[in-house]
């Protein structure tokens, strides 16, 4: 299992650091554009693997494609990052350049790639993978709902006071402030849903609180959070790896399924070896179909900005 993360900042970087930790992979690739970022990165990496206990080798290069050959998965991160107070979608102009050009440079080298795509704004970013390569839309998955639903988790865990291992929870819908759709309806504390527990105002909040999730962060860091992109990004490498058949919300290209078409959003999929194998078509709330909806509104307008 080789894998390829395009971008080593701080979001390519952690993720290549939780893919190596967690010793699934034989091979990760590591490549960024800034001179001697990713051999930097790569080796110090490398100089954990005694310490942290893993065999996976981790490489880096500027910009030497070849070096990625017969990937299985590769992760593109590459783009530029949210300031506070901006959206995720102001980021389009330049990063839908260069998510076009590195999508093309990996697939030359690596044709039966899955691509996954966490450059921001995602859901346009999958769309722009989708409708600029011949990859089928089983190995393009976009990352957002993995994140957003470990942010939720965590707000759930909060206002429960309870351990996150006792929570469950999943947000759909895209990756954006408005787009997110925390279901909380479905939420539960070991299988007991959430409402027994806390008010319909506390869970208005945390449902709020989830949607601003990276906001707040990115007001409190200068920057964009890479801990939980990176975790999430490697829950979902290695359930392709490692065939798990787990249940994510990712950005998919949908064609009719919820009612909606022409565009990738956050929906539940099962990941397995062929990337995408199922999309799950779960009965939604007549709420919870209008916020999606409308989170698909929002989507469709910015994929609108795209010079296709
Ligand atoms: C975030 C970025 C990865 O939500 O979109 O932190």
């Amino acid at each position: 299992m080789k894998v390829t993360v395009v971008g080593a900042g701080a979001v390519g970087a952690s993720c290549a650091e939780y893919i190596a930790i967690k010793d699934f992979a034989s091979e990760v690739v590591l490549l960024d554009i800034k001179e001697g970022y990713a051999e930097g990165k790569a080796m110090d990496l490398m100089q954990t693997a005694s310490l942290n206990g893993f065999d996976t080798k981790v490489t880096g290069t500027t910009s030497d494609y070849s070096k990625t050959a017969n990937s299985d998965i590769c992760v593109i991160t590459s783009g530029i990052p949210r300031k506070p107070g901006m959206t995720r979608e102001e980021l389009i102009g330049i990063n839908a350049g260069i998510v076009k050009s590195v999508s093309s440079s990996l697939i030359e080298h690596s044709p039966n790639t899955i691509i996954i795509v966490v450059s921001n704004p995602m859901d346009t970013m999958t769309h722009l993978v989708h409708k600029t390569t011949d990859l089928p839309k089983n190995r393009i998955i976009g990352m957002g709902g993995a994140l957003d639903s470990a942010r939720f988790k965590y707000r759930l865990a909060e206002a429960l006071g309870a351990p996150i291992s006792d929570v469950d929870g999943m947000v759909i819908g895209g990756h954006s402030d408005k787009g997110m759709v925390p279901l909380t309806r479905l939420a539960t504390r070991n299988s007991v849903p959430v409402s027994e527990f806390i008010s319909d105002e506390r869970l208005t909040q945390v449902k709020e609180d989830t949607k601003v999730g990276g906001a707040t962060l990115t007001k409190l860091l200068g920057t964009s959070a890479w801990y939980a992109p990176g975790a999430a990004v490697s829950g979902l490498v290695q359930a392709i790896a490692c065939d798990q058949k787990k249940i994510f919300p990712c950005s998919t290209y949908l064609e009719g399924e919820y009612g909606l078409s022409d565009l990738c959003i956050g929906v539940p999929v099962v990941l397995g070896r062929n990337g995408i194998e199922k999309i799950v078509d779960i009965t939604l709330s007549d709420a919870e179909k209008a916020h999606l909806q409308e989170s698909a509104a929002g989507v469709q307008k910015t994929n609108g900005l795209l010079e296709l």
